[in-house]
C-alpha cells in the first residue's frame, strides 16, 4: 500500500481523510521531516510503556537522594499553571503508593480535586535501559530513513497531567519532536516559524492565534510529529494525557565539553600586581608561559586526544543518547556470546598505538593496545561467537566479554539469533 501524507490541516478548514504516512517513508523523509507536523502511523519500535513505573521510581529515589541520577534525568511539576519546587516528590510516581500508572494517575487525580497540573520526566534513556534501548532503536530508524544522523543529542522524556495548557505558553523546543501517546486527550496547537506574533503567547493571547493553528492530535495509534522550529502549546483540559515524546535536539551538548576540559586545566586570572615593563623585546607572562606549558602537557601526554575519543565513543555508540545505557543488577556470561542486533560497538586507537578506547552502547573504557583483541571485536561485529568456556581464566577477551555483556552489547548467542 502506497504511503501518502497526512494532510493536517488548519483547525479552521475540514479535514481531509487520507492514509497516515510511516516514518520509514520516503514521502516522510522528503516532504514531512523539518518542513511540517503530521500524524504518522505507528511502527514495530514501540515505547516500552509498561517499563515506565519503574523508570519513574528511580525519579523519585533522585529527589529524595536515594540515588545519584545523571544529571540529564529531571522531573518538573506544574500546579495550575505554577512550576513547583524542584524537590517536590508527592507528585511523582511512588511504588509504595502506586501499583501502575493508572493508580499513579487516579491518586494525584483525587489529590488534585480539580485542579490543573502536569509533571514532565526528563532523561529517561539516563535511568531505564529498556528506554534507553527504546531511544536508540527509533533515533537508528529515523537515521536509516534520512540516510545521515541528525546531529544533535536524542532524548525522551514522560509527560503527565491534566493542564489546561503549557505554562511557558507557545515556545519552540529546536527539537524534532515524535510524540507517543499511552493515554490520549492532549492535542497540541502548532504554527509554523513563519508566524509572528505567536512566540510566548500565554493565555489568552494566544487564543488569537488558534485559527492558525494545526492541531496536532495525540492518539495512542498515532505517533505527533512536529518540526525543530514549530511554535507550540499544547492542551489537555478533560483528561489526564500521558505522552513520551523522543526528540531529536539541535544543539549536541558534549560538543564544547573537550574545549571546557582544557578551558578548566587553564589558569585564567591575571595577577594581582603586574610588572611596570619596558619598551622592547618581552618574554610571556609568567601565567601565559605556565598556561603554554600545560596545553603542550595535554597535548603531548595524550589527555585531548582521550577527552576526544571518549567523548566521541559515548555519544556514537548510544546513537546520540549521551548517556550509558543503565545497568541493572549483576550480568552473568553465558556459555556462547555474540554481539546483540541493536548495540553500539566501536574502539578508537590511540595515535602512538599505545592505548585503546572501547564504547559499547554509551560505555567507555581504556586499556592497553591489544591487537588479539581487536582481532576477537571485529570477528564478533561480523557474526562471530565465542564460547566463554573455552577462555583461558586470565583471557583479555574474557574480562571485556563480562564488561559488554553488563553493557548490554553482547548476550547469549541464543538470544541474539532469535531477534
Ligand atoms: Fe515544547
Amino acid at each position: 500500500m502506497p504511503d501518502v501524507l497526512q494532510t493536517v490541516v488548519p483547525a479552521s478548514m475540514p479535514r481531509k481523510e487520507t492514509i497516515v504516512l510511516n516514518v520509514t517513508s520516503l514521502e516522510f523523509v522528503t516532504k514531512v521531516w523539518r518542513r511540517e507536523v503530521a500524524e504518522l502511523a505507528t511502527c514495530s519500535v514501540t515505547p516500552p510503556v509498561a517499563a515506565l513505573p519503574d523508570c519513574l521510581n528511580e525519579f523519585l529515589k533522585a529527589a529524595r537522594g536515594a540515588s545519584r541520577t545523571p544529571g540529564q534525568a529531571e522531573a518538573v511539576t506544574v500546579i495550575d499553571g505554577q512550576r513547583s519546587d524542584s524537590l517536590e516528590t508527592s507528585q511523582m510516581f511512588d511504588p509504595d503508593l502506586d501499583a501502575d500508572m493508572d493508580t499513579y494517575i487516579q491518586r494525584i487525580e483525587t489529590k488534585m480535586a480539580g485542579r490543573f497540573w502536569n509533571t514532565a520526566y526528563f532523561g529517561l534513556p539516563a535511568v531505564n535501559a529498556e528506554f534507553w534501548d527504546f531511544a536508540k532503536a527509533f533515533a537508528d530508524l529515523v537515521a536509516q530513513a534520512l540516510g545521515h544522523r541528525p546531529g544533535g543529542r536524542v532524548d525522551i522524556d514522560c509527560f503527565v497531567g491534566r493542564y489546561e495548557w503549557t505554562h511557558t505558553g507557545a515556545h519552540v523546543d529546536y527539537a524534532d519532536n515524535f510524540a507517543f501517546t499511552a493515554r490520549p486527550g492532549k492535542v497540541m496547537l502548532t504554527w509554523p516559524s513563519s508566524v509572528s506574533g505567536v512566540a510566548g503567547a500565554k493565555w489568552p493571547e494566544y487564543n488569537t492565534f488558534r485559527d492558525q493553528s494545526t492541531p496536532l492530535k495525540n492518539l495512542p495509534d498515532r505517533i505527533a510529529y512536529f518540526p525543530y522550529d514549530t511554535y507550540h502549546v499544547a492542551e489537555s483540559p478533560e483528561e489526564v494525557s500521558l505522552n513520551m515524546n523522543l526528540a531529536f535536539w539541535d544543539d549536541c551538548r558534549d560538543t564544547g565539553k573537550v574545549v571546557d576540559r582544557v578551558r578548566h586545566a587553564l589558569n585564567s586570572k591575571g595577577p594581582k600586581r603586574a610588572p611596570i615593563g619596558i619598551n622592547g623585546a618581552t618574554t610571556l607572562a609568567v601565567e601565559d608561559a605556565d598556561n603554554l606549558n600545560t596545553l603542550r602537557r595535554l597535548v603531548s601526554q595524550g589527555d585531548v586526544e582521550r577527552w576526544m575519543a571518549e567523548s566521541a565513543l559515548r555519544r556514537e555508540t548510544s546513537s546520540r543518547l549521551g548517556v550509558p545505557r543503565p545497568v541493572s543488577g549483576p550480568v552473568g556470561l553465558a556459555a556462547e556470546v555474540s554481539l546483540l542486533p541493536t548495540a553500539g560497538l566501536q574502539w578508537y586507537v590511540s595515535e602512538s598505538r599505545e592505548w585503546m578506547m572501547l564504547g559499547g552502547n554509551g560505555h567507555v573504557a581504556q586499556m592497553p593496545f591489544d591487537r588479539q583483541l581487536l582481532d576477537d571485536l571485529a570477528s564478533l561485529l561480523d557474526g562471530g561467537t565465542v564460547e566463554v568456556g573455552s577462555l583461558a581464566s586470565d583471557a583479555t577477551l574474557g574480562r571485556v566479554l563480562q564488561s559488554l555483556a553488563k553493557w548490554g552489547v553482547v548476550g547469549p548467542h541464543a538470544q541474539a539469533a532469535g531477534q
